[in-house]
């Protein structure tokens, strides 16, 4: 991998505001000079298709069916976008990777710790950072109730309890915790930051 390509990622459960947090800080580090490529899972592969209309309560998945159409999903994630950037230098800001998929489809800790390996076997390449946009189950759970729009597959609090604790089982250690309570601006700037920063000091 060319020492100009980075792969960093977000991630958080439902409502913690990680999808316009990566898109600025995306934007943000294009304008720095550190040309970088955003990119989502689920994707828009025919996996991925199938996944939306699930999570959008359109079809029903058992949690078995869901694991294989995720990891189906990251592959050609990974073949059809992340390795060819990375190889040709850039760097992939994304939002949501296989932490999501221990989280969200781990039934437990010890569960998602299994799918957590499982990606990993499948030689899924891992992120130089991980960033987690911290925000309780309740507070998130208000902030979605304030913005509205279309329950989602997981919009329980107790399924979000079970994904935030999950999350924090199975996170790297060098994880970084960002406050989502924070404004936007100040969390943007902190992660961009902490990116900058580990980009200098791997030259
Ligand atoms: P996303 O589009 O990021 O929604 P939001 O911006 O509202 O967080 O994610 C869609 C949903 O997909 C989200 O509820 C989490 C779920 N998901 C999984 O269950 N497993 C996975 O592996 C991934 C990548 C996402």
């Amino acid at each position: 991998m060319p020492a100009s390509s980075h792969f960093f990622v977000f991630e958080g459960i439902d409502g913690s505001g990680k999808t316009t947090v990566s898109k600025k800080v995306s934007e943000l580090l294009n304008t720095k000079s550190i040309p970088n490529q955003w990119h989502r899972e689920p994707t828009e592969s025919v996996h991925g298709l199938k996944l939306r209309e699930f999570l959008k309560g359109n079809t029903k998945l058992s949690p078995e069916e869901q694991l294989k159409l995720f990891l189906l999903d990251r592959e050609v994630s990974v073949n059809e976008t992340i390795l060819p950037a990375l190889k040709n230098g850039k760097t992939i800001v994304q939002d949501r990777y296989y932490f999501s998929t221990a989280a969200y489809q781990g039934k437990d800790e010890e569960h998602a710790a299994d799918i957590l390996y499982m990606n990993e076997d499948k030689g899924f390449p891992e992120p130089n950072r991980v960033y987690f946009l911290d925000l309780s189950p309740e507070e998130a759970l208000e902030r979605r109730n304030t913005r509205g729009g279309q329950k989602e597959a997981f919009d329980d609090e107790k399924e979000q309890t079970r994904i935030y604790q999950n999350y924090l089982a199975i996170l790297p250690e060098s994880t970084i915790f960002v406050d989502a309570t924070a404004d936007l601006e100040e969390v943007v700037n902190f992660c961009v930051e902490d990116i900058l920063k580990l980009i200098s000091e791997s030259h």
